[in-house]
């Protein structure tokens, strides 16, 4: 590299084969393509060098491939220490053994700092330039992520987590009023204290939420213009369980659209969407809800298989989630390639109708898919966000010659870490 673009008020010209999603889901390829940012805003991929950027020096990346950022739509940032173990439980009871007991560790400032800033410095280190985060019901250390995001340079919607029922009581609100309270103070300091880290509300899931805290929760929503994000029709207990809970509502979605807390005002991503049926998919078309499809956690916790196919059908809003700790690894690239691969066991044992995903679409939810939460993020036309990864092969050798497509496939199902060699956000380069 030859230049370090420090500063995005100068334009930005990355030289490479350059590789976007159309809105077809298709690939976009340039080879020696220039890519143009100005102001952190991209102006697009040029196959020759414009005139009125000549003279501007041009970071060449040769033949090295340059894709758009990628968005993590569901993470939990204190369940990172948890990656790898402890799988052989299903979801309520995975939650109440190891999770609920780890998430009220983080009350402590000095856990939190440890467990968060090895969070944070290998998020930055992945494919992800944008996410969407749970942090746990401590406000203090919820802002202490959103210090070290913020920092970071990555572009992040963060929650500190509601939950006042159903909940052990080392990890529960102390009452509706002060959940709300804190709630409130939480999103005034973080609205003064950071341009990169937004808050999102986070109403845990519907069982740990009484009707009194959704209800709490819209009018904050309504006042401070804030998206949401929870989980919807996971596991079929949680889903049970939830039937007997809001015995008034058609489907789990019901539960929280009846709180208008589905997307009818404010984006609202819903992760998982397991066993959603044709009521709740309609009603997830309807209010734009986004899908965060978590395929390697639905794995993990023998939740099942997502009808990814039936979404994209559909065109429902739907990106990918680590949702660390159910997902063991926080790479997108592996996200994409266990959507690919569920999608494969979906086709054999669920549906024969329903093909298996392409490695374009997955590459398409990683990206843009995503990306599409955070606005006009995760491809490279004018106008967009420019979020860039340059990649690099280096590491993983082969006496092959290997096309475009084939070479970017095999980044995503190896998964290296050092595949991700420099990384650029709203045009201002990470590393
Ligand atoms: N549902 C409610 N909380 C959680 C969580 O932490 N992880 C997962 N996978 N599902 C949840
Ligand atoms: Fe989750």
């Amino acid at each position: 590299m030859d230049h370090k673009q420090e500063n995005n008020n100068y334009p930005l010209i990355l030289k490479g084969t350059v590789i976007w999603s159309d809105e077809n889901r298709r690939y976009q390829i340039v080879p020696g393509g220039y890519l143009i940012g100005e102001a952190g805003i991209c102006q697009g991929v040029f196959e020759t060098l414009p005139d009125e950027y000549k003279g501007i020096p041009v970071q060449d990346y040769q033949d090295q491939l340059i894709i758009p950022g990628m968005t993590d739509l569901h993470v939990h940032a204190p369940q990172y220490g948890s990656r790898g173990f402890g799988m052989d439980l299903e979801l309520l009871e995975w939650l109440n053994t190891y999770t609920f007991p780890e998430e009220a560790k983080y009350k402590e400032l000095e856990y939190a700092q440890k467990g968060y800033s090895v969070f944070v410095n290998d998020l930055v280190q992945s494919p992800t330039t944008r996410a969407c985060i749970f942090a746990t019901i401590h406000k203090e250390a919820t802002l202490l992520l959103m210090d070290l995001l913020e920092e970071s340079g990555l572009v992040t919607y963060t929650g500190k987590v509601n939950m006042d029922r159903n909940s052990p009581d080392f990890l529960c609100e102390k009452d509706v009023q002060t959940a709300l309270e804190e709630t409130i103070q939480w999103i005034v300091e973080s609205r003064n204290r950071y341009q990169n880290t937004m808050p999102i509300l986070t109403p845990r899931f519907v069982p740990s939420c009484s009707d009194e805290l959704m209800r709490g929760i819209r009018d904050i929503m309504e006042e401070y213009k804030l998206p949401v994000q929870s989980h919807l029709s996971e596991n079929r207990n949680e889903i049970a369980w939830v039937h007997e809970l809001c015995p008034n509502t058609a489907c789990y979605g019901e539960a929280y659209d009846q709180f208008d807390l589905f997307g009818s005002k404010d984006p609202a991503i819903m992760a998982h969407c397991v066993h959603s049926g044709l009521r709740e998919r309609k009603l997830m078309k309807e209010r734009g809800t986004y899908i965060a499809h978590c395929p390697q956690s639905n794995l993990n916790l023998a939740s099942g298989i997502a009808p990814v196919r039936t979404y994209l059908e559909e065109n429902q809003k739907i990106g990918l989630g680590t949702d660390v700790a159910g997902g063991a690894n926080l790479s997108l690239f592996r996200a994409a390639t266990d959507a690919i691969q569920m999608s494969k066991m979906y086709y054999c044992y669920v549906d024969s109708k329903k093909a298996p995903l392409t490695m374009e679409e997955a590459f398409y939810l990683a990206t843009r898919g995503g990306g599409s939460f955070f606005g006009r993020v995760g491809y490279f036309e004018k106008g967009c966000e420019l979020d860039a990864l340059v990649l690099s092969e280096q590491e993983i050798p082969t006496p092959k010659v290997l096309s475009v497509e084939e070479r970017l496939e095999r980044i995503f199902y190896l998964a290296e870490k050092t595949a991700v060699a420099h990384k650029f956000v709203r045009g201002k380069q990470l590393y």
